[in-house]
């Protein structure tokens, strides 16, 4: 028997997944730490973890999986890797990292991104970058150099999180075309480096590592790493690519029209383009999708909410680490809109559909003698749709057309409250299929070391498991409860945006 396995390092957990080759199947999975891991707040609007972090926790995820499902470490054919976007790992010449990784929800380099855009132009930057280089890991890596310069000037070579246990496993500093889109460090129209961001910012190209193509043979697994994971040296690392990229691949989401969505610590609707396509407030992203090649453009267009699942994990922190299924019993008491109760849902660093503005979450409309525990996960619940439903409008206007939404069935969609505010208030229907990123990544490693002869072949032992579409009567209740939310968002948050398009909804 030969499997692949896939990891999938988050921002609150590290999973590993083994797949069965013959059957297309999951056969074993591992999540470490069983609680979710910490992310380091040193200043206000800061947000860092270290890389060593989860390089350890990639070790005692692989014990698990072994200790569960007692593979040989040569019936391992590849490995694939999907990883947390965005995030700066800086490494010197000797292989170390210089300082805890800056990651994607830091929202201390945005001012940096925002001068960057106006002075190289709006026009410029969304014609070539297709985004803003706003809060992204250019604009990070900037913001190292002017305020720690004596770390700056040791940096051998920059990593993504995912390139960076990549280089734990094979000794290579890698990354992918896709990678340098994720940090802005790629210009769409020249299909090259973005020089003209590096030359604005000072920063050296030879700081980019290695460019390696998603789907490949990357490197082998160091007699080093062997043994502390347990592997076996010389196991093909085949693939990796940012979460949202490798949930959409997990989804069989590669084609134009095709739309996939998470709702993990953060939440993303990503859909397919062959076409440069940008927002004008650069609230929405665009991303080199895992099968893009010149002749055959393949971009991602996001829109990403930081303020996703963190807030659920946050309530159940503060109600006891009470288990997620009972939180979401509990929510499902509340009727439709929490009689009022609102939760605008951020409080995770600079929110991009929100033009990038650090915003807070706000619990709106308390009444002490209205609501209970089940109104307070219900409106959390709620309110990250509803978030998430305001991202997808600007997506909408956009010209990308979102009918139907697939999804991994995990994370908020496990919640029968939450399926259903989604469907409803966004006017779509979900699929939920049965699998994850960790297993997504070990499909894509089978895809780079040449089992399965293209991505597609790849999906044989994908199901959907549950369909949902919208009905009439909660489309009407949920409408009314997304216009309450919006009209709180409008006075509490004033963004050019909020205060004048997407104001309305589809049509139902
Ligand atoms: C996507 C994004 C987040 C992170 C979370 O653009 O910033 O979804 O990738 O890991």
């Amino acid at each position: 028997m030969q499997y692949l396995l896939g990891y999938d390092i988050g921002s609150s957990s590290i999973k590993a997944s083994l797949l069965s080759i013959g059957t297309g199947q999951c056969v074993a999975a591992a999540i470490s730490p069983k609680k979710e891991m910490e992310i380091t707040v040193a200043r206000e609007g800061w947000a860092e973890q270290h890389p060593e972090r989860w390089w350890q926790e990639v070790v005692n995820a692989t014990a698990q999986l072994k200790a569960e499902y007692g593979f040989e470490p040569d019936q391992v054919a590849g490995i694939g890797i999907t990883y947390q976007m965005h995030g700066l790992v800086l490494i010197d010449k000797g292989g170390q990292v210089l300082r805890p990784a800056i990651i994607w929800c830091d929202s201390r380099a945005v001012e940096l991104g925002n001068q960057a855009f106006a002075d190289l132009g709006e026009e410029y930057c969304l014609g070539n970058f297709l985004n803003s280089p706003g809060n992204f890991t250019a604009s990070k890596l900037k913001w190292v150099q002017e305020n720690e310069p004596e770390i700056y000037a040791r940096i051998h070579k920059i990593q993504l999180p995912g390139d960076y246990i990549a280089f734990k496993l094979t000794g290579r500093l890698q990354t992918t075309v896709s990678g340098l889109s994720e940090g802005v460090f790629w210009n769409f129209k020249e299909q090259a480096i973005a020089q003209e961001l590096l030359d604005y910012y000072g920063i050296s190209a030879d700081l980019l590592p290695e460019v390696v193509d998603t789907f490949s043979v990357q490197g082998q697994v160091s007699s080093e790493a062997a043994l502390q994971l347990g592997l076996a040296s010389g196991t093909p690392i085949s693939y990796r690519a940012g979460d949202q990229p490798n949930n959409a691949f997990s989804l069989n989401v590669l084609q134009p029209g095709e739309i996939a969505a998470t709702a993990g610590t953060s939440g993303v609707v990503y859909g397919i383009t062959d076409a440069p396509a940008s927002d004008s407030q650069s609230r929405v992203n665009a991303f080199v999708h895992v099968n893009h090649t010149p002749a055959q453009p393949r971009n991602g267009v996001l829109m990403c909410m930081n303020g996703t699942g963190i807030l659920n994990s946050w309530l159940r922190k503060i109600v006891g680490e009470m288990p997620y299924d009972q939180m979401n019993r509990l929510a499902a008491q509340a009727p439709i809109g929490a009689e009022g109760l609102l939760f605008l849902p951020f409080g995770n660093g600079a929110e991009r559909i929100l033009e990038n503005r650090p915003a807070d979450a706000e619990l709106l409309g308390l009444n002490f003698n209205v609501h209970s525990l089940a109104h307070l996960l219900r409106a959390a619940q709620e309110g990250i749709v509803f978030a998430l439903i305001y991202g997808l409008n600007i997506m909408r206007s956009m010209g990308v057309q979102v009918k139907t939404v697939r999804a991994g069935n995990a994370n908020m969609f496990l919640s029968p409250v939450f399926r259903e505010a989604f469907v409803n208030c966004g006017n779509l229907t979900l699929e939920l299929y049965n699998t994850d990123a960790a297993q997504g990544a070990a499909r894509g490693a089978g895809v780079g070391v040449g089992i399965f002869a293209s991505p597609a072949e790849a999906f044989g032992g994908l199901e959907c498991i549950l369909t949902l579409a919208p009905a009439p009567e909660l489309q009407i209740r949920y409408q009314a409860a997304y216009a309450r939310w919006h009209q709180a968002l409008t006075l509490q948050i004033p963004t050019t945006s909020t205060t004048t398009s997407h104001v309305t909804q589809p049509a139902f």
